[in-house]
Formats: C-alpha cells, structure tokens, sequence
C-alpha cells in the first residue's frame, strides 16, 4: 500500500507463480509483474518462475506470457524483451509425484547464477484443493525456509467454510508464521477501495458523523454484468455468497465500519477489521436472499440462463446473486441497516457504497406544497467511474421554495487518469514485505462464522431474469426495514 509502504525498492528476489500456465497467471499476475518491472524504483532485480505440470521450456512459458502481455495492448517487441529477461519455467512433471526436489534446485541454480541472495515469494494461484497438498510439498522439500526470506501467498477462496477455512490456516501456520502469509483478495488492492480509509480518517468533516446518529442505512453493491463465462464448473462449488460476499464485501463492510486504527500498518488495521466483523451477527435465512439468473436480455442481445451453462448441473442450487442485511451490534452502528447484493447478469457493472444520511430533525420545508426533500447522499463509487458523489439539497432559484438536489462530485479519472491494477499494488507490497492490504487468518474465519447458520441452511433460490436487479425479494428484505435500494 503506498500510504504506507515501507519506502524504498524491494530487495532483489525470487517470485514463484504456481499454475503458472492458468487464467489468473496469464491474465492478472504477469501483466500486474510487468507493469510493476516498468517503475525502476520498485525493486532491485528480480526473476519470476513459473510452476506447473504442463512440460514447458523457459522458451515456451516466454512466448505464451508474451502473447498474454500483448493481448493487454504491450508492444509484442517490449514484452518479449522482459520476458526473455525475467521469466523462467519449471515443470512439475504431468503425473506421478510432482518433482519439488528438482524445484528446488533450479530455484538454487536460478539463485546463484542470477545473483539474488535468497529472498522468495511463492504465489499459489492454485484451485482450492491444491492449496494443501502444494503447502504440504513445499515444506518437504524445505521450501518454507530460504537463506533470505521466504513468502507464502494465497490466493482466495481461503476455505469452502469456517472449519475448512481453519484447517487451511492451521496447515499454513504449521510451516509458516502469519508474518510470513499473505492472503490475496484483490478487492484490497484497488485505489478506491484503499481510499475508503483515507476518506474517513483523513478527511475530519466525516468521522463526527460516521455513526447511528447521523447515518441510517448502508447499502453495499457489487454488480457484474457477466455470468459465470465458461467458469461453472468452479462456480457450482462456490456461488455469490463464497465467491464474492464472504471475501470482498466483507472486506468492504469492514474498512466502512471499523474504529480508526492506531497505526495504519498491517496488524493495526487487521485488529480493527476483525473487531467490527465479531460485533455483526450471524446472518440468518430471515435476512439474506438467493437468486439464480435466468434467461435474459443484456442490452440487445437475449443471453442463456445459468442452469444452461457450461459445467453447471441442469438441477443446481447454487446462488448467482445475494441480498443480505447485516446487524452490527456495537456502539457505532447500533440498529444502522448494512444492506449488501451482489449479483452475476445484472443490469450495469457497479461497485459502490451508498450511506445515507438521516433527515434534518425538523422538517421545516416539507410544508411547502410540492416540496420534495432528499436526504444527503455519499456515494463512493468503486469502479468504474471510480470517484464520489455527494449529493445536497439546494434551493431551486425563482419565487418559492423549491428543492433540488445536487450533486458534489470527484471522479480518479478526471484528476489522474488511469488507476493502476489491484495485482500490481498487491504484488510489490509482498516483495516489499508490506501485509496492510492482505487479510490476516482471524479476519478469514471471523467472516466465516457469520454465514455459517446459512451455509449449513440454505434459502431457497429465486430466479431472476439476466439484466435485471436480481429477484423482486431483494428489494422487499429492504422494504421491511422502511428503505429501497438506492437507484444506480
Ligand atoms: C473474483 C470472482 O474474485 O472477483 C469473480 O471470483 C468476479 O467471479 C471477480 O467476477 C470480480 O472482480 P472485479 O474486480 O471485476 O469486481
């Protein structure tokens, strides 16, 4: 995180990707790594190797990373130049026990004719159930130790569960300590939503009103347009509530509602964090919804339903959208609403958090006739269109007294252009040993244990149509409570 950073380049290192050869490899980690190599203040030097079973030379994993790099608009001449400086391949063998030996020594080799003094990061862009086994062999193979550092960074989902979850974190904990753990979710890495913590604590006009007393609701939305694009085989075994809710909007709802840290350093933030998450109560069938998209029209064009798609089973349950209400039962937020949805197909992709202020005590202008009163709106918007609105009411000009509201706006874009990529923030603050944006094992299985009542009782799924917001039921849980979801 560079509010915080721990100044300085990183030292010279070892950045080891398993699976190297996937999606989350070829589409985030190497061009998040090259853009990172761009800046020569980063870093000393580094090599990166990449890990998998499929029987690649260092020639190969180079041109299909190239390939990978110039799909994202890098000049094919630029790439293959980095490339042939940086990137190296180790197979661990198609079958068989996999070769962590043999690792091993090109890991030295790579070591000692490179010249970097030991120092090694291995990011485990791995699917769930390889996360053990690789924790496992790695060890055996002495791997958790180097004569520099060593870093273990884990890519979500971190557990199916609370009790999977703990015994991830109990295997990891049993070679590395949590300082040494890095636990991805690259919500954290987005400027805007690093900003969430800076709007609130370094701006002094908010944190007065940041409570019950001035708030009434909050309202979380995470919107794709998307469905689950050739990935339903992954997603039938996990679904909104474990793909999105109990990671990135958890984390979301952390950083809006905890107390200010006493640092702004990793374990300050985390202590915080996990504080909020234990004060919210478990989420039961009464508030939460399940929805499942059907067919649809996005714009012009009618898309399949989710049960049609490839890898789902034709009968699945399993929840492409999800409304909650969550309590937080502290002082701060005592009987202030959280609202969250996130949802696949739905009509716009949205990242935002809306608070809304509650009403003047008097209301002096509803008793002029036609007069329409909004309350004070702040919208911090996540992507895209990242920035904020927040909107006050102003009087119409003219004889009368008319309303209108307006709206204050800030837009990243305008002021700084492009924001950089959450892989890239993420990356570098592992080389540089900075843990403030990644999420500490308590905050895992605190997150956990709030959705265990409905993971083990699943609500019954409605189906929505693609385009729309998601089941009609969504906008009821929030009737219930006197409100609506704000528009987008
Ligand atoms: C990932 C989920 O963690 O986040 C995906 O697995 C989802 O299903 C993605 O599409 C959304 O990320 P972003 O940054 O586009 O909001």
């Amino acid at each position: 995180m560079q509010l915080i950073g721990q100044g300085g380049p990183a030292p010279r290192h070892l950045f080891v990707i398993f699976g190297a050869t996937g999606d989350l490899s070829y589409r985030k980690l190497i061009p998040a790594l090259y853009h990172v190599d761009q800046d020569p203040k980063a870093h000393d030097g580094h090599a990166i190797l990449g890990v998998a079973r499929a029987p690649l030379t260092d020639e190969q994993f180079r041109a299909a990373a190239v390939a990978a790099l110039t799909e994202h608009g890098i000049p094919n001449a630029e790439a293959a130049k980095w490339a042939n400086k940086t990137l190296y391949f180790q197979s661990l063998g198609e079958s068989g026990a996999p070769q962590y030996k043999a690792l091993r020594e090109r890991i030295e080799q790579l070591e000692r004719t490179l010249d970097l003094p030991g120092n090694r990061a291995f990011n485990l862009a791995l699917p769930l159930p390889a996360f053990a086994p690789t924790v496992e062999r790695l060890a055996e193979a002495g791997l958790n130790k180097s004569p520099g550092w060593t870093r273990l960074v884990l890519e979500k989902p971190f557990g199916q569960d609370l009790s999977s979850a703990k015994a991830l974190n109990a295997l990891v904990h049993k070679y590395y300590p949590e300082d040494h753990v890095y636990r991805l979710d690259h919500y954290l890495g987005k400027d805007t939503v690093q900003n969430i913590l800076v709007f609130r604590f370094a701006n002094s006009l908010f944190e007065p009103i940041w409570n019950r007393d001035r708030i009434e609701r909050v309202e979380i939305t995470v919107a794709e347009q998307l469905g689950v694009e050739g990935r339903g085989a992954f997603y039938e075994n996990a679904g909104a509530l474990r793909d999105i809710v109990q990671n990135h909007m958890m984390q979301l709802v952390a950083l809006v509602a905890m107390e200010p840290p006493a640092l702004i350093e990793a374990d300050s933030v985390a202590n915080e964090k996990v504080k909020v998450l234990k004060s919210i109560l478990p989420v039961d069938t009464d508030h939460i919804i399940f929805g499942q998209y059907g067919k649809g029209m996005m714009g012009n064009e009618v898309v399949p339903g989710y049960l049609t798609e490839h890898g789902v089973a034709p009968n699945s349950h399993t929840e492409t959208f999800v409304a909650c209400k969550l309590s937080i039962n502290n002082w701060r937020w005592q009987g202030v609403p959280f609202f969250l949805r996130t949802g696949k197909r739905l009509s716009k992709k949205v990242t935002r958090i809306v608070v809304t202020f509650k009403r003047p005590p008097v209301a002096m202008f509803d008793t002029y006739g036609a007069c329409v009163f909004t309350q004070n709106r702040l919208e911090l918007l996540l992507q895209p269109d990242e920035g904020f609105n927040l909107t006050v009411e102003v009087k119409q000009p003219g004889s009368g007294l008319q309303l209108q509201t307006q709206r204050m706006r800030f837009r990243y874009g305008e002021v700084f252009g492009k924001l950089p990529e959450a892989y890239q923030t993420l990356l570098l603050d592992v080389a540089r040993g900075d843990r403030t944006l990644f999420v500490r094992a308590d905050e895992i299985e605190t997150a956990w244990e709030l959705f265990m009542p409905v993971l083990e009782k699943r609500p019954t799924i409605i189906q929505y149509a693609s385009g729309s917001w998601g089941p009609p039921a969504s906008a009821e849980l929030v009737a219930r409570y006197g409100q609506c979801w704000t528009e987008i």
